[in-house]
């Protein structure tokens, strides 16, 4: 059975990716398993900046954001020659397996140190919602619930001073956070990449909203579609709104997790220690219609992702 396991965390950080590290540790240190805490992802991987984790190490972390661990982008672990010495760095500790914690750069560093021989768990830990193999990530939960209390506090300001708000919101390349924000805040308009963004045919329906004498506005608008800042100076010139753009940034990454994120971080945790208890490798944990799920990262990172044309149809109804 496995002795000696380490973990990280690896990507954008995540609210609730504490709350993951703590279980790991603590299941694993109760069924008699060394843990190694690795620090800010793979490039302590590489570094060697690799430190036993004790059971008081990961006291009082439930209710802080960000990763205690430390977190990091390292593009340079798509090449061989880094991830051998990374291994030459496990080895030299006796650690056999880790549980890495992030999105799906981080899932696929997972599938290449099990390929190399080091089995490797990795748990779903993004705002972005973006893994198509489990039903929600960690943090993403806590993330929208931050984005729903600064659009309800634009709501405020713009009805007072009867404007449009234009508001982006992160998710990389996923609508989730703006069209769940969208529907929790009674948005008037969604953009995501998968509505696309017709500029003129978002504006004729702003001025529609205008001519109805709506207060207000509140447009929600994934990042990398187009420049806010520009676009709000449209609204103002092409309709009756006064256009604002505010773009909440990194600001969506930090703050206490939801009890949500952190209980399915926790079951998360004790998933990925029993599969290395099991000797399995290549699998990422993930939740699926309410049960914690396993399935092979290969596998995993294939799915397409989800459409959510569903809660577009909700959505456009209730507006
Ligand atoms: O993946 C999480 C995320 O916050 C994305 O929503 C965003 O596009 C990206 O990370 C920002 O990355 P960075 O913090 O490196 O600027």
């Amino acid at each position: 059975m496995v002795k000696k396991i380490g973990v990280l965390t690896s990507g954008g950080d995540a609210p609730g990716m504490n709350a993951a590290i703590r279980a790991v540790t603590r299941v694993a240190i109760d069924q008699g398993i060394e843990v190694y805490g690795i620090y800010d992802g793979y490039k302590g991987l590489v570094e060697g900046d690799i430190h036993r984790l004790t059971h008081n190490d990961v006291s009082n972390i439930l209710s802080r954001g960000g990763t205690i661990l430390g977190s990091a982008r390292l593009p340079e672990f798509k090449e061989e020659r880094v991830r051998k010495q990374a291994i030459a760095n496990l080895e030299k500790l006796g650690i056999e397996a880790v549980v890495v914690i992030g999105g799906d750069g981080t899932y696929q560093g997972a599938l290449c140190l099990t390929q190399m021989g080091i089995n490797c768990i990795a748990i779903p830990g993004t705002i972005d919602n973006d893994i198509s193999s489990t039903d929600e990530t960690i943090g993403f939960n806590t993330a929208l619930n931050t984005v729903v209390d600064a659009v309800d506090k634009l709501r405020d300001t713009s009805t007072s001073h009867h404007r449009c708000a234009i508001v982006e919101v992160m998710g990389n390349h996923c609508g989730d956070l703006a069209l769940y924000a969208g529907i929790a805040c009674g948005a008037e308009i969604v953009i995501t990449n998968e509505t696309g963004f017709d500029e003129e045919y978002v504006l004729t329906q702003l001025q529609e909203f205008a001519r109805k004498h709506k207060r207000l506005a509140l447009v929600l608008i994934s990042e990398k579609i187009t420049d806010v800042e520009s676009f709000a100076r449209k609204v103002s010139t092409y309709t009756d709104f006064s256009g604002r753009a505010t773009i909440l940034g990194h600001i969506q990454r930090g703050g206490i997790p939801t009890s949500r994120d952190r209980i399915l971080a926790s079951e998360m945790g004790e998933k990925a220690v029993e599969l290395l208890m099991d000797g399995q490798g290549g699998k990422c944990v993930g939740i699926i219609d309410g049960e914690i799920t396993a399935m092979d990262i290969e596998k995993a990172l294939a799915i397409p992702r989800k459409s959510r044309r569903d809660l577009q149809v909700l959505f456009d109804r209730l507006v």
